[in-house]
């Protein structure tokens, strides 16, 4: 055994325990249901994909695995157990403020499991990481929960002390600022669009409407005490990489890219505006049929304008990864 591993194993052996749980934040539960959470995703079994490709991505970018790794916020484990299945280094933390997701996501791996890594769960909320040790973790990993974190500037800070030289905070899904507010726009064309086509929009249809683009205004804002709302931020790759530089991480941001593109069959998933436009208002917003069928018949040439400005390149960034690199 290494210094390092012991140095993390005293530390673990260290923490406060809670009904089974390593503690290190006071437990909360998510603002949904989270044992609905898979199935409004359509998920119905562990997926080894994300995790591999965030690996990949580690290996291709020469990131040094050979510490403990750090997942935060692991909602059901849909990054989880890729990561668990793949990822080099001794040992991984698993964590969320959430004790129903924590036992969700431990519940995916039986007995025959194949990772290497050792699994350690933990209740932890992002917005407590000051009492982690410096230089700890090798790699701090994360999917679609930056956006939930209060003060992402401490959070991105304290990643940088508690990491070790070479090695990397690398977050996917996160929502681009200037994506979503393309998407707003978009969206808030409907009613005219349907208008002019002689369709009369419903009540339940201007409802959801209106939950998505005030769910924009509210993210993009930075006016408001967001204490207790779930999802508060969204960000700019080029604030995000001002921010990592003034702690020593250096980001590589990878527009449109999700964890799964760098895994087999290495094809990315985002195709194109409208694609990811409709995917997500039927899918993440829940627009019902009959309004996305109108969606789909009468706004066509806003969304082919756009997919036609990015032929040849990736674009627009509605989400991404990105990849902090640690200083030597
Ligand atoms: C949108 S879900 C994503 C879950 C999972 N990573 C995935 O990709 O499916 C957001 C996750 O962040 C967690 N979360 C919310 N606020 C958090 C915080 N302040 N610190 C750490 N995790 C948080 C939630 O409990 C939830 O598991």
């Amino acid at each position: 055994m290494n210094t390092s591993s012991a140095n993390f194993d005293q530390w673990i052996a260290g923490l406060k325990k809670w009904h089974g749980w390593l503690q290190l934040s006071a437990e909360r539960a998510y603002m949904h249901a989270e044992e609905e959470y898979n199935s409004h995703y359509g998920v119905n079994a562990p997926d080894p994909a994300e995790g591999e490709g965030l690996c990949n991505l580690l290996k291709t970018h020469a990131v040094d695995t050979s510490g403990p790794a750090l997942e935060i916020g692991c909602g059901t484990g849909f990054l989880t157990y890729g990561t668990a299945l793949h990822y080099p280094g001794p040992d991984l933390l698993i964590t969320d403020p959430s004790p129903a997701f924590l036992q969700i996501t431990r519940e995916q791996f039986d007995a025959n499991f194949a990772g290497r890594a050792r699994r350690h769960f933990a209740i932890l909320n992002a917005d407590d990481l000051g009492q982690l040790p410096d230089r700890m973790f090798s790699v701090i990993s994360m999917r679609s929960t930056l956006h939930h974190i209060l003060r992402y500037e401490d959070f991105i800070a304290d990643t940088a002390r508690c990491l070790r030289p070479n090695g990397a905070l690398i977050m996917g899904a996160e929502p681009c600022e200037a994506g979503y507010l393309l998407m707003a726009a978009v969206a808030q064309s409907i009613p005219n669009a349907l208008k002019a086509a002689g369709v009369e929009m419903q009540p339940a249809w201007t409802a959801k409407l209106t939950e998505f683009t005030d769910t924009v205004q509210y993210c993009c804002n930075r006016d408001i005490d967001k204490t207790y709302a779930e999802d508060k931020h969204f960000f700019s790759p080029h604030e995000l990489s001002d921010l990592g530089a003034k702690h020593g991480l250096d980001l590589k941001f990878l527009p449109t890219a999700q964890f799964r593109d760098f895994a087999p069959p290495y094809i990315p998933g985002f195709h194109c505006f409208s694609r990811f436009f409709l995917i997500y208002m039927e899918f993440c917003m829940r627009f019902e049929p009959a309004f996305m069928e109108q969606i789909r018949r009468h706004l066509m040439p806003q969304l082919k304008f756009i997919d036609d400005c990015h032929r040849v390149h990736a674009g627009p960034a509605i989400t991404g990864v990105f990849l902090f690199r640690k200083e030597s």
